[in-house]
């Protein structure tokens, strides 16, 4: 490249494996394959027009479904990310991910990277094999928004579908259908036109986001998740103290109601100071609780207030400190 060529945005893309990474037998079948088959240098390769948006470099953190990702490669992934833009090494991240856990990646990587550089997580829904794979262009369009200087200060985001979403509050509302991903009463941040980020709004952070160091985080505790329904015991809340976790949400209906048995368990618990979250099985809206009950998870759904949980804990936080992470003042 001569002097006077542009210079194009380094951006670092972490490979995970998923369906953006799955091979089947026939194009045709997006049902049975086998996520994580292809490794980035053959995601890479699928899409060549990568490479004049960025100076692009890959590397294969794992290649697996998603539902096999554990909350230590979450730490380690974050760890790794936070070196390359501390020495300066990107100027935009990417994770290709599986979809089905994709959101408890994205919302981890918000609340624990510090940076103001755009961290995008991606996904597809149909293997790399299918006729119509959406992996490619959700690629280039998640490496365009990585290297867009107008994706800063927005927190980690979530890109399928030419849909920019915000980490913090996207989940995956369809088992199968390509507009998955969703956030219905926040809405996305942007869209996609060709490889072209348009967006709605000025940056902005999510109101009262958490942050945590995982600098000083070595490992993190178990947090389960428990769902309540009309007839729940308290069993399976007793399993998880009994399995050694540090706190469990509770997945409750309503704007934070579990079944009498449930409610009875977690009152006794958090008498004695064991963390209990109470998160709402809706979808939407948000989980209040007395404190002297436990805590109300906010508009946080159950599957990521066990994330924050798990670093509020690893942090020390009092009990006082965690309620906070759910419910800013
Ligand atoms: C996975 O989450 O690894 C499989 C499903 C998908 O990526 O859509």
């Amino acid at each position: 490249m001569s002097d006077t060529a542009e210079k194009l945005p380094k951006v670092k893309i972490f490979a995970t494996g998923g369906t953006i990474a799955g091979a089947s037998k026939s194009n045709t079948d997006n049902l049975h394959y086998q996520a994580g088959s292809i490794g980035i240098q053959g995601l890479l390769d699928a899409v060549p027009e990568i490479h004049r948006i960025a100076e692009v470099s890959g590397e294969q953190f794992l290649n697996v479904g998603s539902h096999e990702i554990r909350s230590q490669d979450l730490l380690k992934l974050s760890k790794l990310i936070q070196e390359q833009l501390d020495e300066g090494l990107a100027e935009g991240i990417v994770v290709t991910h599986g979809t089905d856990t994709l959101e408890e990646t994205a919302f981890f990587l918000d609340l624990t990277v510090k940076t103001d550089k755009p961290i995008v997580i991606v996904g597809a829904m149909r293997p790399a094999t299918a006729i119509s794979a959406d992996g490619p262009l959700n690629l280039l369009q998640a490496t365009a928004l990585a290297a867009n200087l107008q994706a800063r200060s927005r927190g980690a985001m979530v890109l399928l579908n030419d849909r920019i979403q915000s980490a913090y509050y996207t989940t995956k509302t369809h088992a199968n259908a390509l507009d998955t991903f969703r956030a219905s009463e926040q809405g996305s941040l942007g869209f996609f036109q060709n490889a072209t980020p348009h967006f709605y709004y000025s940056a902005a952070n999510p109101t009262g986001k958490p942050q945590f160091n995982c600098s000083k985080i070595s490992e993190l505790p178990i947090v389960d998740v428990v769902y309540s329904h009309q007839d729940a015991g308290a069993d399976l809340l007793q399993a998880s103290v009994d399995r050694g976790a540090k706190g469990v949400v509770i997945a409750a209906s309503g704007n934070g109601w579990a079944s009498p048995a449930l409610e009875l368990a977690a009152l006794k618990l958090t008498k004695t100071g064991f963390p209990v979250v109470f998160s709402t099985r809706t979808g939407n809206g948000f989980a209040i609780k007395p404190i002297e009950q436990g805590i109300g998870s906010g508009l946080i759904n159950a599957q990521k207030a066990r994330i924050v949980l798990m670093l509020a804990l690893a942090s020390n936080y009092n009990s006082e400190q965690i309620s906070q992470c759910f419910n800013p003042a």
